[in-house]
């Protein structure tokens, strides 16, 4: 790249000796950082390992002759943007297409004319530079595009999710509620029955045989086990509904004006039986933070997440290393005048490189099955989007995660879309 603070790197392929001394001469006096080396595949080493903004290369020589130098460089993505002018003793018209046609930006006849030779330099130069600033536009214009794709993208799934979190929402309340008073009506039933088998001293036999048949001893020990069970899938599925909701934006409350540091104190305290029975410590490293208005509900949810996958990466490290004491560290700092950073670390599996990619995605876990609903890091990427800020994460596979969250001092407190809450 032409570095607008340092000299361009310029290199010479030249096999004889007196005519790389006169480019050396030529160029001398110029702020250009030159080097020359005498066959073409001391030039290709070069040329890889230096990257030279501009070659300026012999046609003619032994072994690897400039025409071969410059389609494999012109071939190779990485470095197709190198200008490369050939020099030549040939001079007609068919040679100078073949040469452009090899992929040479420029042709110069030998001997060489310095002030052509620097105007040509200059001029290849130029087009780098316009070549660079095209790279970067366009890999600013591709960052953007991809992230309207992905903002457009969020913003459908989480009008779906919206639409399928209040339809699951109602029938699960019902089936909750409706339990409680299934526990105790069941209650009333056998305690009925058994005050009946205990004023009768012999049953009819049709009620003995009944009896049998339905197994009655066993359905008197089963059906408050299965409505126990239907009590924890209910509340599972109210679980992910409450995610849901906070991925669509449904949940947002309060706005409240709070300390962020305040914010994790209050998670770690929920979060305390767990990480006394894990036999992990958390290390606080926290700077002073100016106060700020936000969901404070959906933070504190937020960072309840990324402490809960702290928690499960050591538990799942312990399994192999039970002398590991976990550790981890919140360290809050403000970066900037506008930007507050929180950085959670731990020292657990670390992730996956495999599943790296993949772990803001909605419904991606790899805990197994029935203990992760996968929902927990895009919840919290949602809730930090809708604030203005990022979350982002370093892993460090068989050593830990760094989850760092970034939020504006003063949030864009997003309006919800609420003509789709109605739950
Ligand atoms: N601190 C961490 N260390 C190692 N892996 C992590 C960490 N945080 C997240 N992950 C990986 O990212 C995946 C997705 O995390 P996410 O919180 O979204 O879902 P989950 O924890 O699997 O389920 P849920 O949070 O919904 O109960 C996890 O299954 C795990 O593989
Ligand atoms: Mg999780």
């Amino acid at each position: 790249m032409v570095n607008e603070n340092q000299s361009p790197l310029i290199l010479g392929v030249e096999d004889e000796a007196t005519q790389a001394i006169v480019l050396k001469q030529c160029l001398k006096g110029h702020n250009f950082n030159f080097h020359v080396v005498n066959n073409g595949q001391a030039a290709l080493d070069f040329i890889y390992s230096e990257k030279p903004d501009l070659v300026l290369c012999d046609w003619m020589m032994p072994g690897i002759s400039g025409i071969d130098v410059c389609k494999e460089i012109k071939s190779n993505p990485k470095l197709t943007s190198t200008i490369f002018i050939l020099l030549t003793g040939k001079s007609s018209v068919e040679d100078q297409v073949f040469a452009l046609e090899a992929g040479a930006d420029d042709f110069l006849n030998k001997p060489v004319n310095k002030s052509q030779l620097l105007a040509r330099i200059h001029a290849g130069l130029r087009q780098k530079k316009l070549f660079n600033q095209l790279q970067i536009a366009n890999k600013a214009l591709k960052e953007t595009q991809s992230q309207l794709v992905q903002t457009q993208k969020m913003s459908s799934l989480s009008r779906i999710v919206a639409g399928v979190a209040h339809e699951i929402n109602n029938p699960a309340n019902f089936i909750y509620g409706n339990i409680q008073y299934l526990k105790e009506y069941f209650q009333d039933l056998f305690d009925l029955i058994d005050l009946f088998l205990e004023k009768q001293e012999t049953l009819p036999p049709e009620i003995e045989e009944f009896m049998k048949n339905i197994d009655f001893e066993y359905l008197n020990e089963d059906i408050p086990k299965v409505l126990s069970s239907m009590t924890t899938g209910t509340k599972r599925i109210n679980k992910i509904v409450q995610s849901l909701k906070s991925f669509s934006g449904l949940d947002e409350a309060d706005i409240k004006l709070v300390s962020l540091n305040d914010c994790i104190d209050n998670t770690l305290t929920l979060m305390q039986q767990q990480l006394e029975e894990k036999h992990i410590d958390i290390v606080r490293e926290y700077k002073q933070l100016p106060r700020i208005y936000c969901h404070f509900r959906n933070i504190n949810q937020a960072l309840m997440h990324v402490i809960a996958n702290a928690i499960d990466a050591i538990e799942t490290k312990q399994e192999s290393s039970p002398e590991l004491r976990g550790i981890i560290t919140i360290q809050t700092l403000l970066v900037s005048e506008k930007t507050l950073q929180i950085s959670i670390i731990d020292n657990g599996t670390g992730i996956d490189p495999d599943a790296f990619e993949n772990i803001f995605d909605p419904f991606f876990t790899t805990k197994p099955i029935g203990s992760g609903t996968g929902l927990g890091l895009s919840v919290t990427y949602r809730i930090m989007q809708r604030h203005g800020g990022t979350i982002s994460c370093n892993s460090f596979p068989g050593s830990g995660s760094e989850f760092v969250i970034s939020l504006p001092t003063q949030p864009v407190l997003g309006v919800v879309a609420k003509s789709s809450i109605a739950s």
